[in-house]
């Protein structure tokens, strides 16, 4: 499966963050080396920083190809192709509500400037990827219609977007499918789902099912709303879940979600799925108990190979495997004395605490010794 990430565009959009150019160069070689296939490098005619960001990424990247976005107008097309991207990204919305009060144009006019700037980005050399934005919310038999358009003026590559999240995955896959029937077998395919209704992960992998061989990603679901498909979830599903291979370093994951975190200046939330502090943390004492005897009990996949950790996490649900575990862990012999005595303390104090440390655990086992020697 091919893997095109558009963190650097589409999830540069994300309200209130301004990446930089120096940001954007980092995020660009984190992304290079992870091994995604394509990277949406920028918008050339939105702004210099992201003119400047897609010229430096065609020489900054070793692997990737680079993506650069291109409404269908001639000047967004020639900022692009000037930016030498090895790919252009031409889009145009196809729903009637984007035509009508956005595009003010008829559908016969959305057609010829969609064929005209992919025929213009043809004419540059570049490999040309054609978006239907609204895709999912777009006349079927129109959406079929542009596209046949475009392949025959030269765009070998399509994208078929989830502008605002809506679809479900059984009509992603029945349009998809409809798409790819409609197509010839050598056009490339993407998916590009937003989350609007927190389904873009799903939304992709019907898009595969249905015969995408691309998908369209973001790192942590960065995006305009409520964000993206996230690369990691996607990555994840389709190789696990799927058995569908990419060119992802798997174990990559964990570090480039922190990093794109910490330049994007937003905490993913602990539960994020993959990537997450909370993904692989146990504290429910059946699923310690569990984990302890085998992680595959309550763990979907082994955390190290995407770059996270397992953590056992003491509370009020703890059992006495996890606190013998948490012992062991100190270098302190887990006696059932001690066993208790930390159990006892857990279940009174853990609810008040936000958080119990291993400091806290130290002091309680202090307490005790002290207590013994008396
Ligand atoms: O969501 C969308 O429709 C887009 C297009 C520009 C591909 O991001
Ligand atoms: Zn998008």
């Amino acid at each position: 499966m091919r893997v095109f990430d558009t963190t650097l565009r589409d999830g540069d959009q994300m309200p209130g963050v301004e990446l930089d150019f120096y940001d954007k160069i980092e995020i660009l070689r984190a992304l290079d080396e992870l091994g995604v296939d394509i990277i949406e490098a920028g918008f050339p005619a939105s702004s210099d920083i992201d003119r400047k960001a897609v010229r430096a990424a065609v020489k900054e990247t070793s692997r990737a190809k680079i993506a650069a976005l291109a409404r269908a107008h001639p000047r967004d097309v020639d900022e692009a192709a000037a930016a030498e991207a090895h790919i252009i990204h031409v889009f145009i919305a196809t729903s009637d509500v984007h035509m009508k009060y956005k595009l003010r144009m008829t559908r016969s006019q959305v057609i010829e400037r969609a064929v005209e700037a992919v025929e213009r980005a043809r004419s540059y050399g570049a490999t040309v990827l054609f978006s239907a934005e609204d895709a999912t919310r777009s006349d079927p038999g129109f959406l079929v219609k542009i596209y046949r358009r475009v392949v025959e003026a030269g765009a070998g590559y399509i994208n078929i977007p989830d502008t605002v999240g809506t679809a479900t995955p059984w009509y992603m896959e029945w349009l998809v499918s409809l798409i790819r029937r409609s197509l010839p077998s050598w056009v490339w395919i993407d998916v590009h789902c937003h989350d609007d209704f927190g389904m873009a992960t799903a939304n992709t992998l019907a898009g595969v099912r249905a015969g995408a061989d691309g998908v369209q990603v973001t790192v942590n679901g960065f995006g305009e709303r409520a964000g993206n498909a996230a690369l990691e979830e996607v990555v994840a599903a389709l190789h696990y879940l799927m058995g569908r291979t990419t060119s992802i370093r798997m174990e990559l994951l964990t570090p480039i979600s922190r990093l794109v975190a910490s330049k994007f200046g937003v905490e993913t939330p602990p539960n994020k799925a993959i990537v997450g502090r909370n993904a692989f943390a146990h504290e429910a004492g059946i699923h310690v108990h569990g984990i302890l005897k085998n992680p595959a009990t309550y763990e979907p996949l082994p955390p190290e190979s995407v770059g996270n950790r397992r953590r056992i996490v003491l509370g009020r649900h703890s059992g006495r495997a996890a606190v013998e575990w948490a012992l062991k862990n100190i270098g302190v012999d887990p006696e059932p004395d001690l066993v208790k005595y930390i159990l006892d303390k857990l279940k009174e104090y853990a609810p008040r605490m936000k958080k119990v440390s291993e400091d806290i655990i130290v002091k309680w086992i202090n307490e005790y010794t002290r207590q013994e020697r008396v």
